[in-house]
């Protein structure tokens, strides 16, 4: 994880952080990264490299609650702690601002992200059969105190 730096999202990485949701499953479009970012609710974090926009996290806060709603690292970046770093500073950030509970779902086959939010303390609250298509799958959901 050398030279990479982590920080709130600006719209100048719209671009970077659609590229690296493009090679995921369920990835946000350009166009869907710049509705969320421009939103009062969303909170988003990118981390940036040599090469720019290497992870990208997207979360809403309201009313004292927030919610991990992407978080994607690029391919070649993976399995170097730049996702758990990410998750790490958007939390801290959440909680500085206020929530006290962050809730995310997840898809029940994809298992390191899974155990990646295990790692960071979330728990499963349960499972809402069939939630995701392309391929189908369910949802785990889960949720963290801050
Ligand atoms: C999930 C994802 C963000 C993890 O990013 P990453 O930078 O590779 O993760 P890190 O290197 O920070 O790993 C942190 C922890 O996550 C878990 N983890 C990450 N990749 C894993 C894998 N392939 N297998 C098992 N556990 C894994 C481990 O617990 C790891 O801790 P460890 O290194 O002590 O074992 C990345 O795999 C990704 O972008 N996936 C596609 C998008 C996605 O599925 N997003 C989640 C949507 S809910």
């Amino acid at each position: 994880m050398e030279h990479i730096v982590i920080r709130r999202m600006e719209e100048s990485d719209i671009p970077g952080a659609a590229a690296v949701e493009a090679a995921v499953l369920d990835g946000w479009s350009e166009h869907g990264i710049g509705s969320a970012l421009a939103s009062g609710a969303a909170r988003c974090f990118v981390a940036c490299g040599e090469t720019g926009v290497a992870g990208f996290c997207a979360c809403t806060l309201a009313a004292g609650e927030a919610n991990i709603d992407a978080v994607s690292v690029s391919m070649c970046e993976r399995r170097k702690g730049v996702g758990e770093a990410l998750v790490r500073f958007a939390l801290d950030a959440l909680k500085q601002e206020g929530a006290a509970e962050v809730f995310l779902e997840v898809r029940s086959e994809n298992l390191p992200a899974r155990r990646l939010y295990e790692k960071l303390g979330f728990a499963a609250l349960g499972v809402r059969r069939g939630f995701y298509s392309a391929p189908p799958d369910d949802a785990v959901v889960m949720r963290k105190d801050l």
